[in-house]
């Protein structure tokens, strides 16, 4: 696990409240509406990646979703996100992993990504993520990211910002690109950052 990027996450989420983070959200609306469209049974694996303290997971097992795992690289993260689910996050895995050093036990149906994947700026860690997605995803990937009139950074992280071609090539050819949507995000701090949502399906050979 890189240790640098470890140390940084670990810090916002002992520092700073859901109020004081650009990325929270009250519902995250776009990501459960390409949930719901794609249609999977309720006993689906679902994996949140980077999921933080979203609160993504408490819809999902509202919605009645029994297989949800949730990764991210700061265990602070999952222990407040735990915190706020109580006795629900017995029902949940949560995995402490540098996704780019993730090395899964079994595929997921549903792969969700919102604003994780565009902090990979080096090649071989964007990559390690193609291998994984390709791999382990057998139905859907949902992948969100800064667009191109977006932020170049989060968290004081700089970021890659992409559209809809760029993602597509990215992932081409084992995911083929369906669906794309732009959304302004709402900050809690009243100002705007421009995202792209992608909706990916493994290419059947
Ligand atoms: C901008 S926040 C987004 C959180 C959540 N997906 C949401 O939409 O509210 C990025 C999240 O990704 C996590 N993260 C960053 N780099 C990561 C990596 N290499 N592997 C796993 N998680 C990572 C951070 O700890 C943080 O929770």
């Amino acid at each position: 696990m890189s240790n640098e990027r470890k140390t940084h996450w670990e810090k916002i989420y002992a520092e700073k409240s859901p109020q004081q983070v650009s990325w929270t959200q009250s519902e995250p609306s776009t990501s459960l509406e390409l949930i719901k469209a794609a249609q999977l049974p309720l006993d689906a694996p679902i994996i949140d990646v980077g999921g933080g303290e979203s609160h993504l997971v408490d819809h999902l097992l509202q919605l009645g979703y029994s297989d949800i795992s949730v990764l991210d690289i700061s265990k602070n993260a999952l222990e407040r996100c735990q915190d706020r689910l109580g006795k629900a996050a017995d029902k949940v895995e949560w995995i402490v992993a540098d996704i780019t050093q993730f090395q899964p036990i079994r595929s997921y149906a549903l792969w969700h990504d919102r604003a994780v994947f565009h902090f990979l700026t080096q090649k071989e860690d964007r990559a390690a993520y193609k291998r994984l997605v390709s791999n382990y995803v057998s139905h859907s990937l949902i992948l969100s990211t800064f667009s191109l009139s977006g932020p170049l950074k989060c968290s004081g992280l700089p970021i890659q910002q992409y559209d809809a071609t760029s993602l597509a090539s990215l992932f081409a050819p084992q995911l083929e690109l369906i669906h794309h949507k732009e959304e302004i995000h709402q900050t809690p701090f009243n100002t705007t950052q421009a995202f792209i949502y992608t909706y990916f399906t493994p290419k059947r050979s």
